[in-house]
């Protein structure tokens, strides 16, 4: 049998991680700043996650959500107390698509309604719900067409007011800021303006923090630099540091009945242990202070620098929208400096690096940009 072949690869394969380092079957070595899609938040195989895991497996590696797993609750006190959200609910899943997916439906069993307001080059993921409310019509099939879903461009309230005053929304969905976009943020008053009219038109507002959360940003959620609350929060990504878990932070004033929602694999004893193993490190570590120190570091180094056009982003989520000249950046920094980066389209190059980089892997990667920019 072979592969179903959907994902274009490098000829690189990573064997061996660690920090931010990672080693190809070669033998060669790799910097690592996009950490898989941004899943890497502590640092590949760190050693008190590979503890945990390894002694969490060795007990006890599944049991499904009949019985009592205490490690949930573990994880949901921990969180609460970390994101500032302690009065929220957690439902726990398997990926970033699945929270978003559990997040609209809740919404629509909230309200009962059915409409949802998505924005221009969302990403939010590519199962059914997620990949309507994703504004890519190559990724959504006829069967995931559908009118439920409505486009609004990012910060301009009087188009999402103009939909949403028509009174059939049950949620409007935003991410903290877009990131397979190539990072767009949410103003300000575009963040508070929609708390507003989710208010007055009863909609369930959704923020989607699966890439801007788990303090990318130098927040623990991206939308907390604007001092906004949701009414669900979703993650995924850095939450497991590559053990696939996602979570739904849901408002008290939303109601849980048995049945509503439901998984075989979500909450399940690993990936508990992942995402302790994940919030242990960040607190120890002070990681999210480390992401806002280094995204400093980042934007007063590349801000102005001559092969880029537009600097965006906040803390370790970074996006340089490359001059015309330069587009061939990316590869260049991968094959010649050993550099991962990310992408958005052939023009911006995307940095999603674990929260732990230090400074001389910082400085290291600012001096390989500038041998190849000379
Ligand atoms: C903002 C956002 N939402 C949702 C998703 C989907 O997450 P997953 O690939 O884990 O389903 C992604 C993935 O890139 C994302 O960036």
């Amino acid at each position: 049998m072979h592969l179903f072949e959907v994902y274009k690869l490098w000829d690189i394969e990573p064997v061996k991680g660690l920090g931010t380092t990672l080693w190809d079957k070669k033998g060669e070595t790799y910097t690592d700043l996009y950490g898989g899609h941004a899943v890497i938040s502590v640092g590949h195989c760190h050693p008190h996650y590979v503890k945990m895991l390894s002694d969490q497996l060795a007990n006890l590696g599944f049991y499904s959500n009949a019985v009592q797993n205490s490690l949930q609750r573990d994880l949901a006190s921990r969180l609460g107390k970390v994101c500032g959200y302690d009065d929220y609910a957690l439902f726990l899943c398997n990926s970033g698509a699945e929270a978003n997916e559990n997040a609209l439906k809740v919404a629509s069993f909230h309200t009962g309604k059915a409409k949802v307001l998505a924005f221009r080059k969302a990403f939010h993921g590519r199962t059914s719900g997620a990949v309507a409310a994703t504004d890519n019509p190559k990724i959504q099939s006829p069967f995931n067409e559908t009118s439920n879903i409505v486009f609004a461009p990012l910060n301009d309230l009087e188009a999402v007011e103009k939909e949403i005053s028509k009174g059939d929304f049950a949620a409007v969905i935003i991410e903290g800021i877009q990131g397979v976009a190539g990072i767009f943020e949410p103003t300000s008053g575009f963040l508070h303006g929609l708390r507003s009219l989710c208010d007055r038109y009863g909609c369930v507002l959704i923020l989607d923090e699966i890439q801007s959360g788990y303090g990318r940003t130098g927040r623990f959620f991206a939308h907390q630099h604007h001092d906004v609350r949701a009414d669900i929060v979703t993650m995924a990504k850095g939450m497991g540091n590559g053990f696939p878990i996602g979570g739904v932070l849901i408002s008290p004033s939303i109601k849980a009945s048995y049945g509503m929602l439901g998984t075989t694999f979500g909450g399940n004893h690993l990936a508990c242990t992942a995402a302790l193993a994940v919030l242990d490190i960040i607190e120890n570590e002070h990681l999210v202070e480390n992401a806002a120190r280094m995204g400093e570091y980042f934007r007063k180094t590349f801000e102005g620098d001559k092969a880029i056009k537009e600097y965006r982003g906040k803390g370790l989520m970074i996006g340089m929208e490359l001059k015309d000249e330069y587009k061939g950046l990316r590869d260049r920094l991968l094959f010649e400096k050993h550099f991962f980066t990310g992408a958005a389209g052939a023009q911006v190059i995307r940095l999603l690096p674990s929260l732990t980089i230090s400074q001389q892997t910082a400085e290291s990667f600012v001096n390989a940009w500038k041998e190849l920019t000379i």
